[in-house]
């Protein structure tokens, strides 16, 4: 029979082993203090973790001072369109606007776009934007912030973008393709012989293909590695489809469907079509992108009754919630329900959701306003450098964070 352990031996062994279980967590502070944390691989990795775990689309804008004087591109690059160049047109707080930088919910500042890793990352690659005026606002953001740190470009129009550029140095190439409804129309108007819209009693409107890549982009899925798509206001905007002078007539297959469909309905079938060509016609390895809806800021009545945005601060949360919530029923919230239908229609696709429209809806003092050079004041596109550079910063995030 094995004897008792005596109870005084084990009143030993705690008395060295105590003392150690101490000191333990002091030698690890002691260690940590000593390395900053970015010598200790473990730590960093963790830190990394938790900013890509981060929930970019939430969060707030933050005033930095420093951010003004470290702009990665000015009012000098050549690809700003005119309009949206505010700080050259002498827009009241075309600098002041760039002091603010997105802060996300719970964690670190977005971190910017470091333009020079950028094109290393991204060498022998092809982005392309395919979208609507907003797509191409941030297209310039970004030709703009690489352009910044390497001059070497060729300009040319691939695989049918309106522009397109090349990093020479990186074989980068950047290209918008430009649509505004991502499928094909054109005018339309009643035929002579008949048809089913021309008994429903339709003499004109705009045919729309829903079933029909715009030319502009339909080769931009086999060009490009890494694809951002938008689509948006065209779709609710009844100065571009008037319902009466020239409704929205949808084809599909080359007929015209009948019941003829709403526009939200329209833009349902048209998400379907395109999300599953982009899905067959891009490579394997491709990624696409889906940024959601750029919020408008209009406030004393819509684009064309004399609205404007004079603002020189970003809205506050309640602002934010007055401008743009569904029951306010104000003029500018139709951003959040084209959303929906975006959401509904990604759901089950291998796009990639770049939520830029909560950072942006509080940017109601970064549009040209009354310096975009149009007759009335514009609030839906941004100056540059301006918000969307900001979209560039969420861009890079996810890919870094998808490539690493
Ligand atoms: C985008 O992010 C905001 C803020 O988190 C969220 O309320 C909204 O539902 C998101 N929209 C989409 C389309 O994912
Ligand atoms: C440049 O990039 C394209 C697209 O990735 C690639 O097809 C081509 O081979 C590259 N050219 C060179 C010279 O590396
Ligand atoms: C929202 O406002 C528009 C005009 O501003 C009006 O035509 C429409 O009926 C309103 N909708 C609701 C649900 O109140």
């Amino acid at each position: 029979m094995p004897p008792a352990r005596s109870p005084a031996a084990g009143l030993r062994r705690r008395k060295v082993f105590l003392p150690l279980v101490l000191l333990l967590p002091l030698i690890l502070l002691t260690l940590i203090l000593i390395f900053p944390s970015r010598s200790i691989p473990a730590l960093r990795d963790a830190a990394l973790r938790s900013q890509q775990t981060c929930d970019y689309a939430a969060g707030g804008w933050v005033s930095d001072s420093s951010a003004e004087s470290h702009l990665r591109y000015d009012h000098t690059c050549k690809e700003i369109f005119k309009g949206w160049n505010c700080i050259a047109n002498g827009k009241r707080n075309g600098r002041a606007l760039l002091r603010w930088r997105w802060k996300p919910e719970g964690c670190e500042l977005l971190p910017r776009l470091d333009p020079l890793r950028f094109l290393e990352h991204h060498r022998n690659t092809n982005i392309g934007f395919v979208g609507d005026s907003l797509n191409r606002n941030m297209f310039v953001s970004l030709v703009c912030m690489l352009r910044g740190v390497n001059g070497e470009v060729r300009k040319w129009r691939p695989a049918g973008a309106d522009r397109g550029f090349t990093f020479l140095r990186y074989n980068l190439t950047l290209a918008y393709h430009r649509t505004n409804l991502l499928v094909r129309y054109g005018s339309w108007s009643a035929s002579p012989n008949g048809g089913p819209l021309e008994s429903l009693g339709y003499k004109q409107g705009h045919r729309i293909d829903v079933d029909i890549a715009d030319q502009t982009w339909a080769e931009a899925p086999s060009f490009h590695d890494i694809l951002i798509f938008n689509t948006g206001h065209w779709w609710w905007s009844s100065s571009k489809f008037d319902p009466i002078q020239s409704p929205m007539l949808f084809f599909e297959k080359g007929k015209p469907i009948i019941p003829p469909l709403l526009p939200p309905e329209g833009l349902d079938l048209t998400l379907k079509h395109m999300i599953t060509f982009a899905n067959k016609a891009m490579r394997p390895n491709g990624l696409k992108f889906f940024s959601t809806q750029s919020p408008r800021h209009f406030e004393g009545g819509d684009w064309n009754e004399g609205g404007s945005c004079q603002r020189d601060q970003p809205l506050s949360s309640e602002e934010v919630k007055e401008f743009f919530s569904l029951d306010n029923n104000g003029t500018n919230t139709e951003v959040r329900l084209v959303n929906q239908h975006l959401m509904k229609a990604l759901e089950q696709s291998s796009f990639r959701v770049l939520n830029v429209t909560h950072m942006s809806e509080f940017r109601a003092d970064a549009h040209p306003a009354t310096t975009g050079g149009k007759k009335h004041d514009d609030c839906m596109h941004w100056c540059l450098p301006g918000p969307t550079d900001a979209w560039n910063d969420l861009l890079a995030a996810s890919l870094a964070a998808i490539q690493s």
